[in-house]
């Protein structure tokens, strides 16, 4: 189920045609009816990137709370398991680092990024009241930063941008002097922790994420790197309650469902290029 506010129909072409599968266009944050037996109910939609919900802070609002309720009622008509797409955002701009799940977070409510942080954290809230008070089956996945092939070129997440700019031989923008840290997991391996998640009995929100820690500036010269891209890199004015630091402490996930990451930056990079050389080709 999606309306395309920020996605497109080409990133699910391929599977047109899998009698298995079913697409239904609907905005989440209105009423759905879903005919027929359910086992799960997964709550990924959101607008999910810095540039979309600073675009979109109505919607990002509305689809944390209004979404997750109605993707909540869905689960709980159909009894089936609920799991919740949360964020690393949940924990601000931390103190604490790295993150554990039992840290509360430090977040700036009334801050432009306010918008995405207070809907996922009102959007955990709520499922753990369904959890509580209904009995539902839920789960709560706290993504950190993911990157993969098939992201769109120009939504303002770090890794898509730096290569398309490097491919394109375009200046790397980097916010600040770029000594901000981040962690980067690749798709593949995040797949992975939330199918351990969904098929596990924990409730409690867990971290997904890799903890290989990287300043921005790194990352911008390990794409110039693997790009053999001559672009050089340009400083511009940080961005309000840019979080100086993400990384996720993952000893939950690794004790409780026997998840750790495998693909490495520099292998999920050149995948990742690989697919944007491609696609800025066509
Ligand atoms: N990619 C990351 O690094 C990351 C990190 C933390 C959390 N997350 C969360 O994971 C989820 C998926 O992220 P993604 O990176 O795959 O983003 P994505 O943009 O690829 O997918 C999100 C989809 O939600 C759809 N959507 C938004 N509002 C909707 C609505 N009201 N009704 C129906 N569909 C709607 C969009 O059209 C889009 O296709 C999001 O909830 C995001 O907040 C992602």
């Amino acid at each position: 189920m999606d309306n395309f506010i920020t996605g497109h129909a080409d990133n699910i072409a391929h599977l047109a045609g899998n009698a298995r599968y079913r697409f239904i266009q609907h905005d989440v944050t209105n009423f759905m009816y879903v005919e027929g037996a359910l086992d799960g109910v997964l709550h990924f939609a959101s607008p999910a990137s810095p540039i979309d919900y600073l675009e979109l802070p109505i919607q990002t609002l509305k689809v944390g709370s209004l979404g997750t309720h109605k993707a909540l009622g869905l689960a709980k008509s159909k009894g089936a398991r609920f799991l919740l797409a949360s964020t690393s955002e949940v924990y601000g701009d931390p103190q604490v680092h790295p993150q554990p799940e039992s840290y509360w977070g430090h977040v700036n409510p009334v801050g432009p990024r306010g918008v995405y942080d207070e809907a996922k954290r009102f959007a955990e809230a709520l499922t753990m009241a369904y959890h509580r008070y209904h009995g539902v089956q839920t789960r709560i996945v706290r993504i950190f930063n993911t990157y993969g092939p098939r992201m769109r070129a120009r939504d303002g997440r770090v890794v898509s941008n730096f290569i398309v700019q490097a491919l394109k031989g375009e200046p790397l923008t980097l916010y600040g002097t770029g000594g901000q840290t981040r962690s980067f997991c690749y798709v593949d391996d995040l797949i992975d922790g939330i199918h351990r998640l969904f098929l596990s009995d924990r409730a409690d929100p867990t971290n997904i994420g890799n903890p290989n820690e990287f300043t921005v500036r790194q990352l911008a010269e390990r794409v110039i790197a693997l790009t053999g891209s001559s672009s050089p890199i340009v400083e511009k004015p940080l961005p309000e309650d840019d979080p100086k630091v993400r990384r996720p402490d993952i000893t939950t996930a690794r004790a409780v469902l026997g998840w750790d990451p495998k693909v490495q930056l520099e292998e999920g990079l050149q995948r990742t290029i690989a697919h944007f050389r491609t696609a800025i080709a066509r």
